[in-house]
């Protein structure tokens, strides 16, 4: 049973620790969604969400997970008739292809074996061979702890594929590395608030750019729930189609003020301490599960090169000092254990973590 006074503290990718300031903003008397004071929360979460993802276009705020928004990415952007090149290197990639034809798009897929990343150039490839309207990306691969080289893809497609939309899942690795939105010139990227914004899970955040909204009105059974146009529309009142998640987006607003007033570089450069540590300790004691270039930022997937009992040994940290990180994802479980080091972790936590499993494998 959890001591609900004395909770664990959580080193699992999500949802990940969040601090008794950021609960408390969970407490506060709610609103009215239709009202001033709302539309006043609204527009300031939304304006400093602008500028963490370094955009002028729009950013829109859903009542669900990501998995919502991996939705209503496609539902919005991708025709009936047209196909989608789904970028596939882990768990939650392979589930982005696998909405996309849960939507009835035509999905055609570029796969890599986990632990290796997605290049330009094999997207270069392999949308030279067809007719493609988009592209799916994971920014930050959750389950091999992979970091796609974005930046790289993105000026790919912005010299020699700039008509196919680009749909980014940046679930864990929004503010924990660099979105520059419009520089990258992405039209979709979305992220559930349990991951870096470190925040309980129930809300997603989501960015999208002028010709997305464009096609957008072209394409049609958008749905209702994850439908741009009605996003757009509230928007215009500084609300949300629906009733939002008030209590979240207090949070939110809370956590925004906060990384702005940190600085994004130095969010960002926070994260990179965080990971160098955590690599260096998994290269000493056993080996990462992807190459070292492409090593996330915000969680470490690390091989479990001496064959630990990874499910014991997490529930010996647990029991004696109240603290989880993760096993393996799905097919990776008990060959590789994760740690993330994301939003509110900090670098004390890491080192009393890491010092814990220490005693746990000597
Ligand atoms: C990369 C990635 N994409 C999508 C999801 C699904 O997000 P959610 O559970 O918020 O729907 C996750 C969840 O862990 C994830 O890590």
């Amino acid at each position: 049973m959890v001591d609900w006074k004395n909770p664990p503290k959580l080193f699992i990718p999500g949802p990940v620790h969040v601090l008794p300031e950021v609960l408390q903003q969970l407490s506060r008397y709610t609103l009215g969604h239709r009202g001033k004071e709302y539309s006043q929360l609204h527009k300031d979460t939304v304006d400093m969400l602008k500028k963490i993802l370094s955009t002028e276009q729009s950013v829109f705020l859903s009542t669900s997970s990501a998995s919502g928004v991996w939705e209503g990415s496609i539902r919005n952007c991708i025709d009936h008739n047209e196909t989608v090149l789904c970028t596939m290197c882990g768990a939650f990639s392979d589930k982005f292809a696998a909405v996309a034809r849960a939507c009835g798009r035509n999905v055609e897929e570029l796969k890599v074996d986990w632990g290796k990343a997605v290049t330009a150039e094999m997207i270069d490839k392999k949308l030279a061979e067809g007719k493609y309207s988009a592209v799916t990306l994971v920014h930050n691969e959750t389950s091999t702890g992979v970091k796609n080289p974005v930046y790289e893809i993105s000026e790919m497609m912005k010299k020699k594929y700039p008509d196919v939309l680009v749909l980014v899942d940046s679930v864990s690795g929004m503010v924990g590395m660099p979105i520059e939105f419009d520089k990258l010139g992405w039209d979709v990227v979305f992220a559930s608030v349990q991951k870096a914004f470190a925040i309980p899970p129930g809300l997603a955040v989501f960015a999208v750019s002028k010709r997305a909204m464009e096609k957008s009105k072209t394409v049609t059974g958008r749905g209702y729930y994850f439908d741009f146009q009605e996003f757009a529309k509230s928007a215009e009142k500084d609300q949300t189609p629906t009733t939002p998640a008030i209590p979240h987006i207090m949070a939110l607003n809370y956590q925004c003020h906060k990384l702005l007033n940190e600085g994004m570089e130095n969010v960002w450069k926070r994260h990179k301490q965080m990971a160098d540590f955590v690599r260096s300790w998994a290269k000493e004691n056993f080996a990462l599960f992807c190459e070292e270039k492409y090593a996330s930022d915000t969680l470490t997937t690390i091989k479990n090169t001496r064959g630990i009992a990874v499910g014991d040994v997490i529930k010996a940290v647990q029991a004696k000092h109240n603290a989880v990180f993760g096993n393996g994802y799905s097919k990776l479980k008990d060959q590789t254990f994760r740690i993330a080091h994301m939003g509110d972790i900090n670098m004390d936590d890491l080192k009393e973590l890491l010092g814990w499993i220490d005693e746990e494998i000597k």
